[in-house]
């Protein structure tokens, strides 16, 4: 358990979030910071209230300040506006730019040695904004993408071959966008190649489903996205941080000559621990999944000259 992890944003991801950093008990105290006066502080109340029946002793309190996040060990950042039907996650870049932009230069000042994990979109190009705006090594920048999509393609194919979600094992690169890689040559059931368990064209409509799976959400939704998934995401790479598990997990990471791409953030496998990005990793891609992973780095870079200053 670390001393304190902060959630920035009390919306539905934000606010989820902490629950389940609570209810892990990865950190003494859970603080949710806000702009919203009394949204913050009225979740926390009701989330530390229910400490008593799910038995957690991780206090949670909600401010609208950043005085209560200082020295956070781990900050999520999930501030900013959710996509509604029709909208890309592009579309919300200048909105959500100059949001995650001003709350990156309070963490900066507040907990100058914390690790961010951003959540907010269009996610890749946000995490360099948070990066330039706290000035913070590229080890403590990481950005929650490739968990939750991994996580959508592992629970549809477990729904197609009608077998635990455990024994997935799956791993989707790239951009968080339409662009994204699910890396068929690396999904396995507990290490059998998943084309011997489904026929080549099912598995082509599960990629399909996946790379679309937070566009579906948000057709049902209609008033916002998905936050269930992707909270749980954020959290399982604050667990694998705060108890230096150093698990293997897909994040965007800001490159510097991995993958032969240099100065953007793109989700590729990591290591995460106590010290956040410990490591990339490069695997050996087919030729197409090479060329898919160019294809969602071009489609990174031009939303992110927007930004760049
Ligand atoms: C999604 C949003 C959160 O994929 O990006 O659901």
């Amino acid at each position: 358990m670390v001393n304190k992890i902060t959630v920035v944003g009390a919306g539905n991801v934000g606010a989820t979030a902490a629950q389940r950093v609570a209810e892990k008990e990865l950190a003494r105290t859970v603080v949710m910071v806000d702009v919203a006066e009394g949204i913050p502080q009225g979740k926390a109340l009701d989330q530390w209230q229910s400490a008593p029946i799910e038995g957690f002793d991780s206090r949670v309190i909600g401010t609208n300040v950043y005085d209560e996040t200082a020295d956070s060990d781990v900050v999520i950042i999930t501030a900013g506006i959710a996509r509604k039907p029709g909208m890309s996650r592009d579309d919300l870049l200048n909105t959500n730019a100059g949001i995650v932009r001003s709350v990156s230069q309070e963490i900066a000042k507040s907990s100058p040695e914390a690790i961010v994990i951003v959540v907010s979109n269009p996610l890749d190009v946000m995490c360099y904004v948070a990066k330039e705006a706290t000035g913070f090594p590229r080890e403590r920048v990481i950005g929650m993408a490739g968990v939750l999509d991994t996580a959508r393609y592992r629970a549809f194919l477990a729904e197609a071959i009608d077998v635990s979600v455990e024994d997935i094992q799956a791993m989707v690169l790239g951009g968080h966008g339409d662009t994204m890689v699910p890396l068929v040559s690396y999904t396995t059931v507990s290490g059998i190649p998943i084309t011997q368990l489904l026929a080549q064209d099912k598995l082509d409509a599960i990629v399909d489903r996946a790379r679309n799976g937070g566009a579906e959400i948000v057709k049902h939704l209609k008033s916002g996205s998905a936050y269930y998934a992707p909270s749980a995401g954020a959290v399982q790479m604050a667990e694998a941080i705060v108890k230096d598990k150093k698990r293997i997990l897909p994040c965007s990471a800001w490159l510097e000559g991995e993958y032969g791409m240099s100065g953007l953030y793109l989700g590729v496998p990591v290591k995460l621990g106590r010290r956040g990005m410990e490591q990339i990793i490069e695997v050996t891609l087919t030729a197409d999944e090479r060329a898919a992973l160019e294809k969602s780095a071009d489609a990174v870079r031009e939303p992110m000259k927007v930004v760049a200053r």
